[in-house]
């Protein structure tokens, strides 16, 4: 039998939309040998692994266990989907405040059993609870990776692929700042194939138009307001996103991403996790990608840290 020090190894904690539908992407990837299931509600975590191994005979094998934090003392990657969602007559800052009382509860355990492994978080607010993840690990960089705008890049680059009539893999545009509603647009470094909007003809003989590309950002940052309004949550996307990072991590791919981590500096900013185009590989975090950026995108920048920083003074 493999030593488990050889083997790919997920912990999943929270158990909920986002993080079953990343377990289930998981498992129909054949990426890890091993999925560990932790929940507060335990029985929700055994009923998801109870269902998750009855479509193993349908995939390639592996282990999906429902356990606890004793479990990931040799898993490759920890991913954090645990949180509570906002509830009627709660504010944005009591949300905040149970999150990262939550998250101060579970990292340490996991730090507790493991030091080494990728700590991934979803939850939200994503950046602040990546800056309080990684402080609370002691890291500046590197092994603490938030999801931030990559589900915001993916829906943007969807919208402009059925805009233009082309695979959105061929376009090239980056969702940078918070996850949330200062986040940003590099349109200056947006390009199809390599050639730039102002340029770029679709077969559709879709060519530049910028109160167009106005509106598909607008539905990029209103996109998860309003698939909440029709069906409470969303999770597919989400779901993928993550593991897209799991892969760039678990294969050492040095993927750019845009995800959230701890700035030192870059752009100006530092002590506040953000997203900016990234390097992702074995290590996590490689490289924040040192991009020229337009004199105001690097203002809205500044200006989108500055309000994940304001929002993390609130709750110290
Ligand atoms: N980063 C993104 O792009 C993105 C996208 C969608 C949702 N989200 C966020 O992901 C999080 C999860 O969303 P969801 O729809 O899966 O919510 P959900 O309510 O379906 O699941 C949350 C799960 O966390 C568990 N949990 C709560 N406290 C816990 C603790 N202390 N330890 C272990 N487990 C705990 C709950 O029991 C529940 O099963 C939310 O914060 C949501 O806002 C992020």
């Amino acid at each position: 039998m493999m030593d488990r020090k050889e083997m790919n190894i997920v912990g999943l904690i929270g158990t909920g939309m986002v993080g079953t539908t990343f377990a289930y992407a998981l498992m129909q990837h054949g990426l890890a040998n091993e999925l560990v299931l932790i929940d507060a509600d335990t029985r929700r975590a055994e009923g998801e692994m109870m269902d998750l191994n009855h479509g193993l005979p349908f995939v390639r094998p592996m282990r999906i266990i429902a356990g606890d934090y004793a479990d990931l003392a040799d898993a490759d990657v920890v991913v954090i989907c645990a949180g509570i969602g906002q509830r009627p007559g709660q504010t944005r800052l009591e949300l905040l405040k149970t999150n990262a009382g939550i998250f101060q509860e579970i990292v340490p355990k996991i730090l507790a059993v493991n030091q080494d492994a990728i700590l991934l978080i979803a939850s939200n607010p994503v950046d602040i609870l990546t800056q309080i993840s990684a402080e609370i690990a002691g890291m500046d960089c590197c092994r603490v990776i938030g999801s931030g705008t990559t589900l915001d890049t993916a829906r943007f680059r969807y919208m402009l692929g059925q805009h233009y009539g082309v695979d959105s893999r061929s376009v090239h545009a980056f969702i940078v700042g918070e996850h949330g509603d200062s986040e940003l647009a590099l349109w200056s470094l947006a390009n199809i194939a390599g050639i730039r909007l102002p340029d770029f003809v679709g077969a559709n003989g879709q060519g530049y138009d910028q109160a167009a590309l106005d509106r598909i950002f607008d539905q990029t940052r209103n996109a998860a307001y309003e698939i909440i309004q029709r069906k409470r949550a969303t999770y597919y996307a989400i779901g993928l996103g993550l593991l897209s990072i799991v892969e760039a991590v678990m294969r050492d791919q040095h993927t750019v991403m845009t995800v959230s981590s701890p700035l030192t500096g870059q752009y100006g900013v530092k002590d506040i996790s953000i997203s900016m185009p990234t390097i992702v590989g074995r290590r996590g975090i490689e490289e924040v990608l040192n991009l020229p950026l337009s004199a105001s995108e690097l203002e809205a920048f500044r200006r989108s840290a500055q309000t994940l920083k304001d929002r993390l003074a609130e709750i110290r």
